[in-house]
């Protein structure tokens, strides 16, 4: 079985995906990285040109051929992609899903000052985090197969719990 990690923008899904895929000698695969790689731009680039629709569209695709290619990998997924209600049921299938649990005022410290996510470049970013965080927390709950809290732990301990939990549902031996 894959694992994935879900939650939103700045939980580490990156750092957490590249640790974990050392810990459980899986290699590590990342939605936005594909999607920049098959596009050849940044992900900025393909909202400012093509609008974040268009950017969803290629996330459910990229869903679909990791379905179709990967098995016991880590796949690392970009923050709102959980959120369409058909990737629900792809992700389900693409693997035992792990949400990243950070509270809104720990996203806003960590990417106060990062330009790279186009959601959140406009005048209230404290504000836009705490709406999408309204919208999406109850989504990625109900996706999850296991959830870690990760304010405040690092990553060795946060690291250390996923695996245990994995464990304990026999998701992993
Ligand atoms: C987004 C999260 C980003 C990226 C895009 C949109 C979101 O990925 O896919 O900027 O809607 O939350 P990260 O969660 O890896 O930052």
């Amino acid at each position: 079985m894959n694992v994935i990690l879900i939650g939103f923008m700045g939980c580490g899904k990156s750092t957490v995906g590249i640790k974990l895929s050392y810990r459980l000698r899986r290699s590590l695969l990342d939605t936005d990285k594909i999607i920049e790689k098959e596009e050849n731009r940044t992900i900025s680039d393909i909202f400012v040109t093509d609008g974040e629709g268009y950017f969803r569209d290629l996330e459910t695709q990229c869903l679909k051929k990791l379905i179709q290619t990967e098995k016991n990998q880590i796949i690392s997924v970009g923050g709102g992609l959980p959120i369409r209600k058909e990737n629900h049921t792809l992700l389900k299938e693409l693997g035992t899903v792990v949400y990243l649990r950070a509270k809104p005022e720990t996203i806003y410290e960590r990417l106060k000052h990062d330009t790279t996510r186009p959601l959140l470049q406009g005048e209230n970013p404290q504000e836009k985090i705490r709406t999408l965080m309204g919208q999406r927390a109850a989504i990625y709950e109900k996706t999850a197969d296991v959830i870690i809290d990760v304010d405040v732990k690092d990553f060795d301990t946060i690291l250390d719990e996923i695996v245990e939990k994995l464990k304990e549902s026999s998701f992993l031996e």
